[in-house]
């Protein structure tokens, strides 16, 4: 299989297969528990049909949308996620270079793998800061500092992941960051030479964005660990207040998920919200963001940008969120598999097609553009 062979998620996910460790591969790939809000974050989409209109006259489609002030010419973005540059040595590199070409959002995490102002000035389109609320106030003051400094439009503070998920498949491995792998996950290792190779003559694998700060213990820590140990469980809404008014700028929360919370979102001036559910990394069993979607928007939609992201694999999942009152739509795996896969040209094809799809479903629903998106098109089962 050949990344020419790849035209949906699926393949993606299976090339990623076959070239990453067992361990990385499963990193990405899992989520907690039973992986049940994993499953029906997909699933959700099905329970779904979209109604199309037709003879409407579709030659021209404009797929732009402007969420958190920012104009993007896709109605999806690249969400920032955390060690890209462990799934392949480009990285954030190669994400943000693709978002720049087509126009759209990309993020660097705090947990990102390259500095936040080098993709900032590489690569033009808005970019969002990922930020985890460490128990070190002074390294949060920092972080904060650091990305206005280097302009970066949007900081998305992510407030589901306050403890580590249970996610037994990296038990499982032992899978942490840089690596530290008990004997069956080494295993995992050894029959990928390939990827192996490439992780060691690149540029040594680092956590810019917390250097000097979070201390690996002899170089390596779990994901959940770093939740549990370094991310501050008293964190308040009062707290994030205090952000918003220190940042002073395009601020939204990810991880929202009731209507209540969005509303106190809304009074203490977020610009955004995210309805996530960590790519159902985090608490199993929370309800799918596309389930909660036109609750939270019948709420607050006409105060607050109203994003969502989880278990989107299609164009058609976007139309299906958006008909329903997001501004845009997040994607993480969706890309992350390409990355892994073949880098730059694998985030390249991934986001293509899935523009492609994009558009082929506004014409086929009779829409050229997406505001004419609307609940009209959609009939629950
Ligand atoms: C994860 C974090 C790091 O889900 O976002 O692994």
């Amino acid at each position: 299989m050949r990344l020419s062979d790849c035209y949906n998620f699926h393949d993606f996910r299976a090339l990623a297969k076959r070239r990453l460790p067992g361990p990385i591969f499963d990193y990405i790939d899992g989520g907690a528990d039973d992986e049940a809000t994993l499953r029906r974050n997909s699933a959700s989409f099905e329970d779904c049909d979209l109604l199309p209109g037709v003879l409407r006259g579709v030659e021209t489609v404009d797929l732009s949308v402007t969420v958190m002030g920012q104009r993007l010419a896709l109605p999806f973005y690249l969400s920032p996620t955390a060690l890209q540059r462990l799934f392949h040595h480009r990285g954030e590199h190669a994400v943000a270079s693709v978002a720049a070409k087509h126009g759209t959002m990309f993020g660097v995490s705090s947990l990102g793998t390259v500095d936040l102002e080098h993709v900032r000035q590489q690569y033009s389109g808005p970019q969002v800061y990922q930020f985890y609320f460490h128990k070190d106030r002074g390294l949060n003051r920092a972080m904060m500092e650091r990305a206005k400094k280097a302009g970066v439009e949007v900081m998305m503070l992510t407030v589901d992941s306050i403890t580590g998920g249970n996610r037994e498949r990296d038990r499982r491995t032992g899978f942490s960051i840089p690596f530290k792998l008990n004997l069956a996950g080494m295993l995992q290792f050894a029959i990928k030479p390939m990827w192996a190779l490439n992780y060691l003559t690149h540029e040594q694998f680092r956590l810019p964005q917390l250097e000097g700060h979070v201390q690996m213990e002899g170089g390596a820590m779990s994901i959940s660990r770093y939740f549990t140990d370094m991310l501050d469980p008293s964190l308040d809404w009062d707290d994030v207040a205090e952000m918003v008014k220190l940042w002073s700028g395009q601020f939204c929360l990810k991880g929202i998920m009731s209507v209540a919370d969005a509303k106190r979102a809304v009074d203490i001036g977020c610009t955004g919200i995210v309805l996530s559910n960590h790519g159902g990394r985090q608490l199993d069993g929370s309800r799918a963001a596309f389930d909660q979607l036109a609750e939270i928007v019948d709420a607050v939609g006409d105060k607050i940008d109203v994003m969502m992201d989880g278990g989107v694999q299609r164009g058609t999942h976007i139309l299906k969120a958006l008909s329903l009152g997001a501004k845009a739509v997040g994607v993480g795996r969706y890309y992350l598999f390409p990355l892994a896969a073949a880098g730059e040209a694998g985030v390249e094809r991934a986001v293509d097609l899935l523009k492609i799809e994009v558009e082929r479903g506004m014409k086929l629903m009779g829409c050229t553009s997406i505001d004419q998106l609307s609940r009209e098109n959609l009939r629950f089962r």
